[in-house]
């Protein structure tokens, strides 16, 4: 196997996996190849030297989703889907959701190791000075119609910003990368915030420096516009905190995937940012925990669980925030967050949807549906009961995912862009379209042209109504 390049990041699997060869016979002509095993993979370029005959082209894997295809080797974050361990960098999530803030997570998931406490001031400054949108940015926003969806303003502004930094595009430069991340981290609450303010046609209300990273958010979500004076609850606060350090990175799911693919064109992260987002946005993905809370509210209650229950057994319908690509066993971070809606009801009352969702977790987890396909409960499956008890808009649970993943998303572009090994994404296909045929040639080919339209000429009437769309 051809060795690691330098500067390829070294994963150290847990529990090790022994390296080795394997040894695969081609029962079509009968040769002998012999792979080489590393940390468990094989390259898939070393299937390439796999050929029927010298004239065709060598063996692919396919893939179709990359169920069982590493894109990459990361050193961020480290799952293990059979007995629900999740690690950033090393750390177990429920040490770092007891006892780091989600902005020192941040930290650890970009540079690799927990900041010193010069190096944690030095980047909360950073952080807190670079939380202001653009005046022209809030132009842009203005003009979205008043009931899009904040994830669809959030994945059009991040794009937008793009065109307020074009130094960003300096992707080889260390110092101007760092900045994007600062800046990205730090504007992505108040992108978020303006987006709800927009849709309920209120003031946008500007960061403040005095307050901590939830806290700023909840103010700019919820402050009215006619007083400075507000006080976000400082539970709600702490709880919010905690569902950022849960959410923050999740290693080469659906939008990290999205991150790395378009920055490996070398797009700048704002581009690249925009596109993880959309990702995240759908409802298979970020956008479960929307989805999870409309389920439950339609249930609306535990007798017409089972109801439910049938209908997802019958293949009519999925059971929102339930499954998993890589956990098939319970996803740690839907019991930490059950931790936190038990200290948000203190606050804000118990929301009544809970105990529709424990009976669904409870009549799901004893039946052989989901037994036998190891379907457990997913982070979005409790979030968004705790969003919507702080007051969140249902609309607005993706936008609260996509704030604390910008860090994964950062981490793993810088990440990509850092590996010597990586290159364009660029998959491979297995064509099954017709062979080769040919046009059946009846004259001199001529200018398509649209046909002549008659127009009429006679007044029309106003009807009353809206506009017609545009
Ligand atoms: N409800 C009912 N059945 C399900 C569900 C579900 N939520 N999830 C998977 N299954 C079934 C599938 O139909 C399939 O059954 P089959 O073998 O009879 O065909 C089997 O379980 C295996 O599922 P796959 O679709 O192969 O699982 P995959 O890894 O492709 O999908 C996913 C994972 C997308 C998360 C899926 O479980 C799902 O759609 N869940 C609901 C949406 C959701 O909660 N998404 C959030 C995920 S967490 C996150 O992204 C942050």
């Amino acid at each position: 196997m051809p060795a690691r390049k330098p500067g390829a990041p070294k994963v150290s699997p847990a529990p090790a996996t022994p390296n080795g060869f394997l040894n695969v016979v081609d029962e079509r002509t009968g040769t002998s190849y012999r792979l080489a095993v590393e940390d468990g993979a094989i390259r898939a370029t070393d299937l390439h030297q796999i050929r029927a005959s010298p004239e065709e082209p060598g063996l692919l894997s396919y893939d179709p989703s990359f169920a069982n295809t590493a894109s990459c080797r990361s050193a961020i974050t480290f799952i293990d889907g059979d007995r629900g361990i999740l690690r950033y960098r090393g750390y177990p999530i429920e040490e770092l959701a007891a006892s780091k803030s989600y902005l020192e997570v941040a930290y650890l998931l970009i540079h690799g190791s927990l900041p010193t406490k010069s190096q944690l001031s030095e980047w909360l400054y950073n952080i807190t000075h670079h939380t202001m949108l653009h005046e022209n940015v809030q132009k842009f926003m203005d003009g979205f119609h008043h009931d899009a969806h904040p994830m669809a303003m959030m994945v059009s502004t991040l794009a937008a910003l793009s065109t307020f930094y074009p130094d960003a595009k300096n992707i080889g430069d260390e110092h101007i990368r760092y900045q994007q991340a600062f800046r990205l981290i730090a504007k992505v609450p108040t992108v978020a915030a303006f987006a709800h303010r927009h849709s309920t046609g209120m003031p946008y209300i500007h960061p403040s420096n005095d307050l901590s990273y939830p806290e700023n958010f909840l103010a700019m979500m919820y402050r009215p516009s006619w007083t400075t004076q507000y006080t976000p609850d400082p539970v709600l606060a702490k709880a919010l905190d905690t569902l950022f350090v849960l959410h923050a990175d999740h290693e080469q799911n659906c939008s990290s995937n999205a991150m790395r693919a378009v920055g490996s064109s070398h797009a700048d992260p704002y581009s690249c940012a925009a596109a993880a987002a959309a990702a995240l946005y759908g409802p298979l993905h970020g956008g479960a925990n929307e989805q999870v809370v409309r389920m439950l509210q339609e249930v609306g209650s535990k007798e017409r669980v089972p109801q439910l229950i049938r209908q997802v057994k019958e293949g009519r319908r999925l059971l929102m925030g339930f499954g998993h690509r890589i956990y098939k066993s319970y996803d740690p971070r839907a019991r930490l967050i059950q931790q936190v809606a038990e200290e948000v009801f203190a606050v804000t009352g118990r929301n009544p949807l809970i105990d529709v969702a424990l009976a669904l977790e409870n009549i799901a987890l004893s039946d052989d549906y989901f037994i036998s396909r190891r379907l457990y409960p997913n982070v979005d499956f409790y979030s968004g009961i705790i969003y919507q008890a702080m007051g969140f808009p249902t609309d607005m649970f993706p936008v609260l995912f996509a704030i604390p993943r910008m860090s994964g998303w950062i981490a793993q572009w810088i990440e990509m862009l850092q590996d010597p090994e990586q290159k364009i994404a660029r998959p491979r296909q297995v064509y099954i379209g017709h062979a080769e045929r040919h046009l059946e040639v009846t004259g001199v080919k001529e200018p398509v042209r649209r046909p002549a339209r008659t127009v009429d000429t006679r007044p029309r009437s106003r009807a009353p109504g809206p506009s017609p769309a545009i």
